[in-house]
């Protein structure tokens, strides 16, 4: 069957599917967890990674497994509370590495707390790291970016879209988040950058996964609140942040990406 001319015209170049050879990604939060996922996956896929944390041994130990695994990456210490380190920083990177053409927010903290026992100071920590940090390291790399085609990426979280007891600063820092992505997409459009979100389900063998499990039962509750009854991996994330980041993703803008096993569709009632 012969495929008309008008469908073969304008459609994105799949030979550059998964390719990040010459990409240069930041990825602050990236020395742990779903954030060290992302790195690893990128930097597997070609890319020259940084890393934002602020632990140095967490970032040796991240960049050198990446490094070990044959890719290229770079640790630097900033906690991204702090809007002007963060600047600086980044600044550095561009220096040191050139053109930034993608970066991922995944810095966030969370605990468990009853709001009524939550102090002023623990809500504004979670919301002072998740929500304006991932503020402080967009606005930071903004005039850092190669524009047109780069690609900014929050990490989210189902609590976003749902309440959840325990978890008022997280669901407001997570909610904001959203909200940022989509405001800053319909800004920043016109400059030649997408921003979207990806909103990742419980990841197994993660620190936000054993804060939320506080007991094999909590654990089996979690679990099988997923639609698909199973945790998800931090490869799973990385993919779908390596898709948002790809040309393939070109005409995508604003967007969340739910990937969470259908943990924000409610099913709190499961046998
Ligand atoms: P994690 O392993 O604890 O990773 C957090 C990362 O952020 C680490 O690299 C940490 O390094 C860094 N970080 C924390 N506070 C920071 C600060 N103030 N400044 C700079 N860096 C900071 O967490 P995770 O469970 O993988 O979660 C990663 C992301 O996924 C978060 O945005 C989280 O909300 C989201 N998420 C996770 C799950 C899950 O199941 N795990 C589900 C939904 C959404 P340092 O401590 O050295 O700074
Ligand atoms: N329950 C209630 N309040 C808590 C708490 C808990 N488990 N943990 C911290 N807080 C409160 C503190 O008491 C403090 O408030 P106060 O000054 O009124 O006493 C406030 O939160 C800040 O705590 P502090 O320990 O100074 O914050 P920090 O900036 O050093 O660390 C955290 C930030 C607390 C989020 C820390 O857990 C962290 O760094 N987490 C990163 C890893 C993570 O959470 N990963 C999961 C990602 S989803």
């Amino acid at each position: 069957m012969t495929i008309p001319e008008t469908l073969t015209q304008n459609q994105p170049d799949r030979s550059a599917a998964a390719d990040y050879r010459g990409k240069r990604v930041v990825i602050s939060g990236g020395s742990s967890g779903i954030g060290l996922g992302i790195a690893q996956h990128l930097a597997a896929l070609g890319a020259q990674v940084a890393i934002l944390g602020r632990t140095q041994d967490k970032l040796d130990a991240a960049t050198a497994s990446i490094i070990a695994a044959g890719g290229h990456a770079a640790g630097f210490s900033v906690d991204v509370r702090d809007a002007a380190k963060v600047a600086e920083t980044l600044a550095a990177c561009r220096e040191q590495h050139g053109e930034i053409d993608a970066l991922i927010a995944a810095a966030a903290g969370n605990f468990f707390v009853p709001a009524a026992k939550m102090s002023a100071n623990a809500f504004k920590t979670v919301i002072d790291i998740d929500l304006v940090g991932t503020f402080n390291v967009f606005s930071a790399a903004l005039p850092l970016l190669r524009k047109p085609g780069a690609s900014l990426i929050a990490i989210t979280a189902p609590q976003a879209q749902r309440a959840m007891p325990l978890q008022a600063h997280a669901c407001a820092a997570k909610a904001g988040i959203d909200m940022l992505v989509k405001c800053l997409a319909l800004e920043w459009g016109a400059l030649g950058v997408r921003v979207n979100a990806v909103s990742p389900g419980p990841i197994a063998d993660t620190e936000g996964l054993s804060k939320l499990s506080a007991s094999p039962e909590i654990e089996t509750f979690v679990r099988e609140a997923t639609a698909l009854k199973r945790f998800g991996k931090a490869e799973d994330i990385a993919q779908a942040v390596a898709f948002l980041c790809s040309a393939q993703a070109g005409y995508v803008t604003g967007s969340i990406l739910d990937c969470d096993g259908g943990m924000r569709l409610g099913n709190f009632h499961s046998p």
